[in-house]
């Protein structure tokens, strides 16, 4: 899953730009399935045809990204958060738009470093003029972070760890997933996320599934002072117990933690304070729909250097593969 990681985490795709993404998981997983299709907001599904009910299973491919609010007379470019972005974390930083136009980021002259906020960033592409920079970069342009993938012993560092980890995993899954299964499963590779869980309240409408999985990133509590969560990288995928988009179907919960002790997959239990995944959007859908989440567990989250961890990766991979080939309760 190495490779994959490394081309889904490098590729360009900040929400409502996932058309490159979106190309490169379909050519990967269209041979795997029954058959691919699209939406109107440029979600992928990935069918696998089986008896009812269908269990929707969701990693977005959007990543978090800047977009152009302003470009002054002498080029330099001002720019708003799309998805959670903290200022503080661009500064030195490289961006990069859809056609490979790359700038870095620094900041006006301040007194203190707490009054950098987003008025006081400013991109600059090496252009020398307005009329300069407008021959690359236009208002509503968006970018993202710029960052090569590399690998760390068993660790994985990189941009868009959140979500391309995920994808990754599904698509290794819907690869090993054998001839019948117990029920149809729809692997989706939804738009939008990190805005809002967007695409997934399309996508859940459509399918209208019997049971729903997302599967994404979450943080940790391993790092020097960190805010107290138990999560740690190594220690196996976690199985969401709450977020603040949902609570998990207790009967999917305590299924996937049936699953896992049956297959001898180490996991981790999760509380995350702050956060939502696709699975907050999936389970309101029409009349409701049990859900549960499983998360890869990730440092540094909306950073441009996410790390995962390797193990965690195929655990969490092998747990999906048991949950998509064996009947629910
Ligand atoms: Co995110
Ligand atoms: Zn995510």
């Amino acid at each position: 899953m190495e490779s994959l990681i490394k081309d889904l985490s490098e590729a360009y795709g900040p929400s409502g730009e996932e058309t490159l993404v979106r190309t490169l998981l379909e050519d990967l997983i269209k041979e795997h399935v029954d058959r691919t299709f699209t939406d109107n907001l440029g979600n992928l599904f990935a069918l696998r045809e089986g008896p009812a009910p269908l269990l929707m299973v969701s990693a977005h491919m959007d990543e978090i990204g800047v977009i152009v609010t302003h470009i002054d007379e002498k080029g330099f470019i001002r720019l708003a958060p799309v998805g959670g972005l903290l200022p503080h974390l661009l500064v030195g930083q490289r961006l990069r738009f859809k056609d490979g136009t790359v700038g870095t980021v620094y900041h006006e002259k301040l007194k203190e470093i707490k009054e950098l906020d987003w008025s006081k960033l400013y991109l600059d592409i090496g252009a020398e003029s307005a009329a300069a920079a407008r021959k690359r970069v236009e208002v509503g342009d968006l970018a993202c972070l710029h960052q090569p993938f590399a690998v760390l012993g068993e660790r994985y560092l990189g941009k868009a760890m959140d979500d391309r980890a995920g994808c990754a995993i599904l698509l290794e899954v819907a690869r090993r997933l054998p001839p019948e299964l117990p029920r149809s499963v729809c692997f989706v590779f939804s738009v939008q996320e990190e805005v809002g869980l967007r695409g997934a309240i399309t996508a859940a409408y459509r399918l209208n599934p019997g049971y729903g999985l997302a599967v994404d990133v979450t943080r940790v509590g391993d790092t020097p002072e960190a805010p107290l969560m138990d999560i740690a990288l190594g220690k196996g995928p976690a199985i969401k117990v709450k977020d603040s988009s949902m609570i998990s179907h207790p009967r999917v919960r305590g299924f996937m933690i049936d699953t896992a002790v049956a297959a001898g997959i180490p996991y981790q239990l999760e509380v995350l304070e702050r956060g939502g995944t696709d699975a907050g959007a999936i389970h309101v859908s029409r009349e409701g729909v049990p859900s549960g989440t499983l998360s890869i567990p990730c440092r540094y989250v909306h950073t441009p250097s996410e790390m995962v961890d390797a193990g965690d990766v195929r655990h969490a991979a092998a747990l999906l593969e048991k949950l998509c080939a064996t009947p629910w309760p």
